[in-house]
């Protein structure tokens, strides 16, 4: 059992590592946030097949739906409401194992059971966050938070 999850792991970690430079090349050359946005929900849905990936962009005091894939969704979150709005007024990630155990989680879609945000930080500032469903539980620890950050990272050399 233990075996199976090492090799699991170790399947997820090799994703992520052949996703990375494919990502930087995606975003080589262009500035347009929108556009690489849009290429890093699309690269890590065709990737692991999330039932959602997508942004929520900082807009005064409430997030705004941004590129994402996936069933629709809510397009307004207020500071620090549901776990997209608790990761931004942290400014850290959250992984919910069962979003039901989670006080005050928005569900835009009944068949999501767990999730990962991330505030996605540029020039310093938490500009947006990445929020990731999936229709298991359990399916996020710190390997998707390390390898999310590093993708994250990228815009920030634009
Ligand atoms: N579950 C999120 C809302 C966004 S959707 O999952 C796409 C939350 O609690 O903030």
């Amino acid at each position: 059992m233990a075996e199976d999850l090492q090799i699991a792991k170790g399947n997820k970690e090799e994703q992520y590592q052949s996703l990375l430079p494919q990502i930087k090349g995606l975003l080589h050359g262009e500035t347009n946030l929108i556009a690489n946005l849009g290429n890093i929900c699309a690269a890590l849905k065709e990737q692991f097949d999330f039932f959602w990936v997508g942004f929520y962009l900082v807009e005064g005091n409430e997030l705004v739906l941004g590129p994402f894939q996936g069933p629709v969704a809510c397009t307004r979150i207020a500071h620090n409401r549901g776990v997209c709005g608790t990761a931004w007024a942290k400014e850290e990630t959250l992984i919910v194992p069962n979003v039901d155990e989670f006080p005050g989680h928005i569900a835009c879609s009944s068949l999501s059971k767990s999730e990962i945000v991330l505030p996605v930080f540029m020039d310093g500032k938490c500009m947006a966050i990445l929020d990731i469903d999936s229709k298991d539980l359990n399916s996020f620890d710190l390997i998707d938070k390390q390898y999310l950050i590093q993708i994250l990272e990228l815009l920030n050399s634009k």
